[in-house]
């Protein structure tokens, strides 16, 4: 049986991405400190370690499972406390990552896939952003993010282990956090589920490149087997905008109220949305939720 360990595999996306696996008969152990996933999260048909992706514990715990690969979702996430705490999200961002890819190099794993993130381009120069953008992270989660993805670039070049950084859209589905940094679909969700109105900084006519979790789940597994060294967005290719996704979500909640508008937060980029040509290539994967969809599911499962 192919053995796949998920780092974060009880988050929102490390989930989803168990969930799938063992839908298609993967052996699979989570490592996951509990930080901000839950046991709640957890697929029952998983084996789970409690552990920091920073100790040194884990090179043993690679040893044990033998994994064919890993898919690496564990993270600080949030990028306000990436500005407040710099060193605490460059500890778990940048050295996890690289005590992760010691203990791939030393039990021999094939192959890392890696959780990046649009943050490592910052304000777009040109849309879509494509893979070719110049990268100029605004906060340290984005320049932590993508330290993460040169180390990959540096350990296949120095032990030939294979990877696939995956930089993801703003993703949203079920099981999100709507608390502190949670996405800004499950805010809005949380809001009209309590019957208040969501709340928009800035006009709305901002827009996003929103993905449905289940897509980029998918994205991981075809990662497994091609776009070996490869960096690929993962995304819908479409700007929406928040006042869309707010008039989706009200249809779908039966709200007839009006949004509230607030001032828009300083330092908030306007418009961006991902180019999706190269992973639709590399990895023969597209994205299957329409929005309309994805928002219903995330509507009826929070
Ligand atoms: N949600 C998004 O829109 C989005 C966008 C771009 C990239 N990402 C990336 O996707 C990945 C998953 O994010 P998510 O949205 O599911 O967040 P999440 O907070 O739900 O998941 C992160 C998981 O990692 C675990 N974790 C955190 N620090 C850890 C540590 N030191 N040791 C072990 N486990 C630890 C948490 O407990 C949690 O289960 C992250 O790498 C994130 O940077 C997310």
């Amino acid at each position: 049986m192919v053995r796949i360990l998920v780092t974060g595999g009880a988050g929102f996306i490390g989930s989803h991405i168990v969930d799938m696996l063992v839908e298609q008969g993967y052996r699979v152990l989570v490592v996951d400190n509990l930080s901000t996933g839950k046991l709640d999260n957890l697929n029952p048909g998983v084996e789970f370690i409690n552990l920091d992706i920073c100790s040194i514990e884990l090179i043993k715990v690679v040893a044990d499972f033998q994994p064919n690969a890993v898919i690496h979702q564990a993270a600080q996430v949030s990028v306000p406390v990436s500005i407040e705490q710099p060193a605490d999200d460059a500890r778990i961002n940048v050295m996890g990552t690289v005590n992760i890819l010691e203990a791939c190099r030393l039990v021999e794993v094939k192959k890392i896939i890696y959780a990046s993130s649009a943050a490592v381009y910052g304000e777009p120069e040109y849309l879509p952003v494509d893979e070719k953008h110049p990268i100029k992270p605004m906060c340290g989660y984005g320049l932590s993010k993508h330290t993460g993805e040169r180390y990959l670039k540096l350990f296949h070049d120095l032990y030939g282990l294979k990877f696939s950084v995956l930089r993801y859209a703003n993703v949203y589905g079920p099981r999100q956090d709507a608390l502190g940094e949670g996405g800004v679909v499950s805010k809005f969700v949380e809001r009209l589920q309590q019957g208040f109105p969501p709340v928009i900084y800035g006009n709305g006519q901002q827009t996003r490149d929103f993905v449905y979790v289940k897509d980029v789940a998918s994205a991981n597994i075809a990662a497994l087997f091609s776009g070996d060294n490869q960096v690929l967005n993962v995304s819908t290719n479409e700007p929406t905008s928040v006042n869309k996704l707010v008039n989706l979500l009200k249809d779908i909640a039966g709200f007839s109220g009006e949004a509230e508008y607030m001032q828009p937060r300083a330092g908030d980029i306007v418009h961006s949305y991902l180019s999706n040509k190269k992973i639709k290539e590399q990895l023969n994967w597209r994205p299957r939720w329409t929005l309309e969809l994805g928002l219903k599911e995330t509507y009826k499962k929070r």
